[in-house]
């Protein structure tokens, strides 16, 4: 199937109806030209969310989630991009055409070029994962690893959901097996499936397969388990274009309808853990990988789940990652609840545990019975019969927490919560907490408050922001500022980077906003972008903003110059050479300048 052609996208963008597209997910309200809404990535009881029905993009004040309608409709309904276009498509009664030729299912430019790149890795990581999967179920090299699964109580449907597999010992045979294929030599030696000193050696050998998926199932990473001999418990796949271990949560793709259904989701510590929950019925639990669980994943699952239940080891490192967990949940702004693990049980240590020496019925019915996460930092903190100064060591673990807490009512009531606990005073709590954020602790992204953009204005990018946050509307304003400016007299790594993704659009004959949000691949610099058109700054009369900006940077290009041209002039002198052509160059800088100025007025 080839990519889905630029016209199709355009003609898609001209005729959808965006308010009517995310009125089917968001309760909307129209106020002063364009719909609000209460936000579907982060929960929120005033309605910061916006659709801007003539631009056809969507952005939020609160969270600055934003982009065009397509890409609303991948995230909401985790859909590749012509997944979204289709459903569009026939929504809007347009017809799809596609080009004959190519795999890559992305429009537009250098995106459509690193689309294809991440298409053909995940192509790959599918097929050996199918290829695993093989070994492990139908081959008796992979019998004993099969017997290890199901001795450990998970099913073969399980196995099957979970696409396991083992990949063979002889280290040799991946690579022999994908050539055979017709994969080329340069392409499996960048895949990650090898390693670097020899790259006909696989990665993985003679372990249990645990194949790691994006949230719409394509396999972009491997875990593997040893077995038998030596070597680390469990090896990971590299990050790699496809696979940010930061942002991916094992199994999200088989948890997300039930954490969208029940808004709740369930982090566990492993690999074998949540299969083990999901055997037992509990399926919307997810794993981070071999980290720690990080705002950003809180986040993420924050876009659904109004509530996260933590399950974590009971060792001494299970509980003080839990209570790590708990504030990655609040820098998200989402409330969590701990299961504690089994009391006075040694033996069983984890749910994978669990489930074998009790089943799965006593594995679910254990995940039901939690605390929420307050509690569950007092019951962790709160000090037997300690001297003053150990309560108050205690009490001062819990502000971190406090800090975290979004509304201030329910921070008075942790106060005397924790008073209550520790039998003194909520005023002596407050009092203890003031003086510790006076002494700098606190926020400040210490434990990872989700970072907010890091991008300040200037000239260059103020040019480029009007320019692009308006080139679907106006595309020969870009038009114009290239031929006025060419790219080299831009500094500005960001100005430069909306420079470059517009010319991209403009090749692929593909000028329009959605396009222009695709081809970006700086995160920071989208959301900038998206920010600025969201507040309309730049929508009043681009055409002078444009003309205006251009002028003043020409200007400081020349002035710059001309500077330049002044102390090469005077070492000239100095070194007793002529100046006369450095003096003609600045002639006619100076004229230039001057004739910039004349239309200014
Ligand atoms: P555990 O050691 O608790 O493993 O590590 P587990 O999931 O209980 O494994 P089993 O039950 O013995 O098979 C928890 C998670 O930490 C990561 C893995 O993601 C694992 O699932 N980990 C652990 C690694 O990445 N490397 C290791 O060597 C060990
Ligand atoms: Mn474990």
């Amino acid at each position: 199937m080839g990519r889905i052609t630029a016209e199709t996208i355009s003609e898609l963008q001209s005729r959808l109806d965006a308010a009517a597209v995310v009125g089917d997910y968001v309760k909307l309200e129209k106020k002063s030209g364009r719909w609000w809404g209460r936000c579907p990535f982060h929960s929120e009881k005033t309605p910061s969310f916006t659709v801007d029905p003539e631009r056809k993009t969507y952005y939020c004040f609160g969270c600055h989630e934003g982009g065009g309608i397509i890409n609303f409709v991948m995230e909401m309904d985790k859909l590749s991009f012509p997944e979204a276009v289709e459903l569009l498509a026939n929504r809007f009664g347009v017809p799809v055409t596609r080009e004959d030729s190519g795999y890559g299912a992305y429009p537009g430019g250098a995106s459509g070029e690193l689309e294809k790149k991440k298409s053909d890795l995940a192509g790959l990581y599918g097929r050996v994962a199918g290829s695993f999967s093989y070994v492990l179920t139908e081959t008796s090299e992979g019998a004993g690893a099969l017997r290890y699964v199901r001795d450990r109580g998970i099913s073969d449907g399980m196995i099957r959901r979970f696409r396991l597999g083992y990949a063979p010992a002889d280290p040799f045979w991946l690579h022999q097996f994908l050539l055979g294929k017709g994969y080329s030599p340069t392409f499996l030696a960048e895949s990650g499936l090898f390693t670097k000193p020899n790259p006909r050696r696989a990665f993985f050998s003679g372990r249990l397969i645990f194949p790691i998926a994006d949230r719409q199932g394509r396999i972009t990473a491997f875990g593997g388990r040893i077995l038998v001999g030596d070597g680390p418990k469990y090896l990971n796949s590299a990050e790699s274009l496809l696979y940010k271990k930061r942002e991916t949560l094992f199994a999200m793709d088989l948890a997300m309808n039930e954490i969208r259904n029940t808004k709740e989701a369930l982090i566990a510590e492993g690999y074998m853990d949540v299969i083990a929950l999901h055997e037992a019925g509990v399926c919307n639990a997810v794993a981070p990988l071999g980290t720690a669980f990080t705002t950003e994943q809180a986040r993420l699952l924050g876009r659904w789940a109004d509530r996260i239940r933590l399950l974590f080891d009971g060792d001494a490192a299970g509980r003080t990652a839990a209570a790590k967990a708990v504030l990655a949940c609040r820098a998200a702004s989402v409330h969590a609840v701990v299961i504690l693990p089994e009391r006075g049980a040694a033996e069983l240590k984890d749910p994978a545990d669990i489930l074998k020496e009790r089943g799965a019925g006593y594995l679910k019915n254990f995940t039901e019975h939690d605390i929420i996460d307050f509690e569950y930092l007092l019951a962790e903190n709160a000090p037997g019969n300690s001297d003053s100064a150990g309560k108050a060591k205690a009490v001062a673990s819990l502000f971190p927490f406090f800090d975290l807490v979004d509304s201030e009512v329910e921070r008075e009531g942790y106060f005397r919560r924790t008073a209550e606990v520790f039998g003194i005073s909520a005023q002596s709590v407050l009092n203890d907490y003031k003086v510790w954020r006076e002494g700098g602790h606190g926020l400040q992204g210490s434990i990872g408050a989700p970072s907010r953009r890091s991008i300040s204005m200037n000239d260059e990018l103020y040019l480029m922001t009007a320019v692009a946050v308006n080139c679907g509307i106006n595309s020969s304003l870009f038009a114009r500022l290239r031929s006025a400016i060419p790219i080299e007299e831009f500094e500005d790594p960001y100005a430069r980077e909306l420079y470059v993704t517009l010319e991209e659009c403009g090749r692929a004959d593909n000028m329009n906003f959605e396009a222009l949000m695709n081809g970006i691949e700086t995160g920071e610099l989208k959301q900038f972008v998206t920010e600025k058109a969201a507040t309309r700054e730049f929508s009043e009369k681009p055409e002078f903003i444009v003309a205006d900006s251009v002028k003043k940077l020409k200007a400081e290009h020349l002035m710059r110059k001309r500077n330049e041209i002044v102390v090469k002039m005077r070492s000239a002198k100095n070194d007793g050479l002529s100046t006369e052509d450095l003096i003609h160059e600045k002639m006619f800088i100076d004229t230039e300048l001057q004739s910039l100025k004349g239309v200014n007025k």
